[in-house]
């Protein structure tokens, strides 16, 4: 008699250290050994159904927050949040915007610009679908770090310029503005005609410059 399965005459090649598991039915001469599943896979498996029981009954009879919930708790959250921060800043703080200016804000404002304002107000400042940041007219702003700040603050979205409030940190703010500043009166080569009205320079900008 031959091992092979396919042999009809086969019989089950039974050890002498297995006999034990041997059930004791036989199906059309077929009979097979009994290996039970090993613990560890069971208790992995009765701890998934414990789990998937708990969290049926928790989220379907017991009030559990749907994911729509949790978003709307959580957003509350952000808004609230939001709302502080546009409270706490802003209004431009002078001796904050030193500090930047101090460490270097210029040139760190010059790459938040380029990733976040160039697209609108081209290099340098020229101006395209936003006005030119290097002339001396200005729509919003007069050309002060302060009133700078609050065009990039608060933005004018009814006119297509975002408020960076809600999308820059502070910091990257106060720098952006130091470039801004930086620019006024450059009067670069190529750029948008001017908007707005002129500003003439007072002691007051001087003072803030
Ligand atoms: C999606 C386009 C867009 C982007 C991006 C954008 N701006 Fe503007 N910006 C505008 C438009 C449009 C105006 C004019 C708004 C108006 O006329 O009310 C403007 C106005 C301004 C003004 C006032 C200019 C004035 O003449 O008074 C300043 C300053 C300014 N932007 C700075 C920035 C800075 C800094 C950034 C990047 C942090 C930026 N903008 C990004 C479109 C944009």
């Amino acid at each position: 008699m031959s091992n092979n399965p396919h042999d009809p005459n086969s019989k089950l090649d039974v050890k002498d250290d297995e006999k034990h598991l041997l059930l004791d039915h036989s199906y059309d001469g077929i009979q097979e050994l009994n290996h039970p599943l090993p613990s560890w896979w069971n208790a992995i498996f009765y701890t998934c159904c414990a789990f998937a029981t708990g969290y049926f009954v928790y989220y379907q009879f017991l009030g559990g927050a749907t994911l729509r919930q949790e978003f709307t708790q959580s957003y509350a959250k952000v808004l609230v949040a939001q709302a502080e921060f546009k409270k706490a800043n802003s209004a431009f703080n002078q001796e904050h915007y030193q500090a930047i200016v101090a460490d270097g804000g210029v040139k760190k404002g010059a790459m938040v610009y380029e990733v976040n304002c160039e697209a609108c107000h081209s290099e340098k400042g020229k101006g395209d679908i936003g006005p030119n940041l290097t002339d001396d007219h200005w729509l919003l702003a007069k050309g002060t770090p302060g009133t700078v700040y609050n065009v990039v603050f608060n933005g004018s979205e009814e006119n297509g310029m975002p408020a960076w409030a809600e999308l820059l940190a502070k910091d990257e703010i106060y720098q952006a503005v130091a470039y801004v500043a930086s620019l006024k009166n450059t009067f670069a080569k190529g750029g948008k005609e001017p908007q707005g009205e002129k500003v003439i320079e007072t002691s007051e900008t001087v003072v803030e410059k």
